[in-house]
């Protein structure tokens, strides 16, 4: 049998085990597939040794995406050009093949929810592995994306890894705070800190929001995340957090190791919560 495993830390609330178990059986494809908690110093040694112990792929997440990169000898081109890896392949040639599904997890639940069209302009809030993930693909779609992070030279850091392309840009948070009245243009704000694990928000005015606009965030919980329970609190009709991401990039995940696409939309059912 096929073995996987998705390496973090912290890991013990990750759902990926269920969903590939949800995945295999409506498939019929027999894969082991488990949770593994690193070290924070240890990860390439960890990952090294499963795939040395027959170990077929893994899925990588918070913080070692971009680790994982750097472990990586071939690559997809979503990953390649995101710098970041969530999943990884074992190559019949014994080479370690990286790819990003996030970004391509996240477009397809943002089309499912009909939070998305191609000329979205889009807010991304968060400039790290996260942030840096998504954004090959929402701009692939053709939405334009403005980055505000709480350390701007981490922002500017992500316009440089991609070069200064058109459609990417980012403003300072004071300034961003100082010119809201300018910067309500958005049609979605998406929340990629890493602030709901520690049960913190950004520190931003809530006079970004407003009933027209969507908020996503790429986190979820047993409950509302804290970001969209600020949003909510101040007004915004229009939420979702991150699990039907979760469902969509690791079916991504699942094709790119067994070729056979998993229906999402009936996992997705059973996942989501009506807040
Ligand atoms: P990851 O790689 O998983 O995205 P990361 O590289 O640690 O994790 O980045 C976390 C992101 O969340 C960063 O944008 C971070 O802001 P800084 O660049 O200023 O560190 C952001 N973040 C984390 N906690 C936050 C908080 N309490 N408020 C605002 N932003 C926060």
């Amino acid at each position: 049998m096929k073995r996987f495993a998705v390496f973090g830390n912290p890991i013990k609330h990750s759902k990926s085990p269920i969903i590939h178990k949800l995945f295999a059986k409506q498939t019929g494809i027999l894969q082991k597939y488990t949770k593994i908690c690193v070290p924070i110093d240890n990860f390439h040694e960890k990952l090294l040794n499963f795939f040395k112990n027959g170990g077929n792929g893994a899925n990588i997440t918070i913080p070692f995406k971009k680790k994982a990169y750097k472990l990586c000898n071939t690559f997809t081109e979503r990953a390649k050009y995101s710098g970041v890896v969530n999943t990884i392949k074992i190559m019949k040639s014994q080479e370690i093949l990286g790819d990003n599904t996030d970004g391509i997890g996240l477009l397809q639940d943002l089309k499912n929810l009909k939070f998305i069209h191609p000329k979205s302009k889009i807010l991304l809030i968060g400039a790290g592995g996260a942030a840096q993930g998504i954004i090959y693909s929402l701009i692939k779609f053709g939405c334009n994306i403005t980055i505000i992070n709480r350390t701007y030279q981490n922002a500017k850091n992500i316009i440089k890894y991609f070069h200064n392309i058109k459609n990417l840009n980012c403003i300072e948070l004071q300034h961003f705070s100082k010119n809201l009245h300018n910067q309500l243009q958005y049609n979605l704000i998406i929340n990629a800190t890493s602030s709901s694990l520690k049960g913190n928000i950004p520190n931003i005015s809530p006079l970004i929001i407003k009933s027209n606009i969507f908020y996503y965030d790429l986190f979820y919980d047993i409950s509302l995340t804290p970001f969209l329970k600020w949003c909510r609190f101040h007004g915004a009709k229009k939420i979702s957090d991150g699990i039907g991401m979760l469902i969509e990039q690791a079916a991504y995940s699942f094709y790119l190791w067994h070729g056979i696409m998993p229906n999402t939309k009936i996992i997705i059912q059973k996942f989501k919560k009506i807040y």
